[in-house]
């Protein structure tokens, strides 16, 4: 990153830039891509330019743009939501085909997120996406993919993340995920989308300067920790299978597809907190996420098999100290 060469992106200048922009495009079978700061921000400029103010996105209620972009969505952009729910986040073409907001109002477009973060990972195959995009193409809805976790779905499935991202007309992935690089996102689509994208990524204030530095790092992190992700799979497993026996905790570990990991504490939803702070008092962080009494680990490229040892012993002790009765 410090001998990154580097120019003005805004003006487009920046080599570093251009090249993981270049490189991420043909990864996403897409004809272009614009780097930008968040996951996000790539979120927010897909809605933006998709859709025209008052139209709603169709897309499920955990999904990452609901739980954390809805602000500029709904009070930025001026667009609203149409829900839906259930299967870990994962929506069906029959769904598509009935969506529609019960005022009566326009239907922009439909999102998906693979893996689904909320949903403990959950995988959409590159058939499932396929049904979902045909049933959005015949309503003339166009579809935008939160890929922030691609690559762990392509690790999941043994689908390329072109034919992932195949059925979507724009893709947004994160390098600063499982891929390990500080900081860094990008949307891909064609070149016209990515023309309007950059106008878009404009106004939120996300055009950077000598960008190429943090490129660099996601440059990095694309060739050399996507094999590896089927590691932190298998430790997540692992993870969830000794959650699942440990008393007080609850999970299924068949669930458990890639590298994020959803359980369950029993009993008042108070004994959260103490858990947590049980389990970092250790040296080991997990989070409150999805839901009442619910954590979230997620398994990276920092932590190895002694770390999944260490975080192990943490939540065997957290859980006798604070859940057995
Ligand atoms: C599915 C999904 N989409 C988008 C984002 C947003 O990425 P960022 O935090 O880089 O803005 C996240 C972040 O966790 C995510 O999990």
């Amino acid at each position: 990153m410090a001998e990154a060469e580097v120019g003005d992106d805004v003006f487009g200048e920046d080599p570093t830039v251009r090249r993981l922009e270049e490189e991420t495009a043909a990864l996403l079978g897409k004809e272009a891509a614009l780097f930008v700061p968040s996951g996000c921000m790539g979120n927010e400029i897909a809605v933006a330019v998709h859709t025209r103010p008052g139209q709603a996105v169709f897309l499920d209620r955990f999904s990452h743009i609901v739980q954390v972009e809805a602000k500029a969505v709904t009070e930025l952009l001026g667009r609203r939501f149409l829900m839906r729910e259930g299967d870990r986040g994962r929506m069906a073409p029959e769904e598509v085909e009935a969506a529609r907001p019960s005022d009566g109002g326009e239907l922009g477009l439909v999102e998906v997120e693979n893996t689904h973060n909320w949903g403990s990972g959950a995988v959409y195959s590159h058939a499932a996406i396929e049904r979902v995009a045909r049933a959005a193409r015949r309503r003339g809805l166009p579809l935008h993919l939160d890929g922030a976790r691609i690559w762990n779905a392509s690790t999941a499935t043994g689908a390329t993340t072109a034919a992932l991202a195949a059925p979507a007309d724009t893709v947004m992935v994160c390098y600063s995920k499982g891929l390990g690089a500080p900081v860094g996102s990008a949307i891909a689509g064609t070149k016209a989308f990515i023309q309007e994208a950059r106008g878009a990524r404009k106004m939120f204030g996300g055009a950077m300067r000598q960008a190429g530095i943090l490129a660099a790092g996601a440059i990095h992190a694309l060739h050399h920790h996507v094999a590896r992700l089927a590691e932190d799979h298998a430790r997540a497993r692992r993870l969830a299978e000794v959650f699942a026996e440990t008393e007080g905790l609850a999970v299924d570990p068949r669930e458990i597809e890639t590298n994020i990991v959803i359980a369950q504490v029993e009993g008042p939803h108070e004994r959260l907190h103490e858990f947590v702070r049980a389990v970092a008092a250790q040296g080991v962080l997990i989070a409150p996420f999805g839901g009442p009494g619910r954590f979230r680990a997620v398994t990276h490229l920092d932590v190895d098999d002694a770390g999944i040892e260490q975080a192990i012993t943490a939540v065997r002790g957290a859980a006798r100290s604070v859940l057995v009765p």
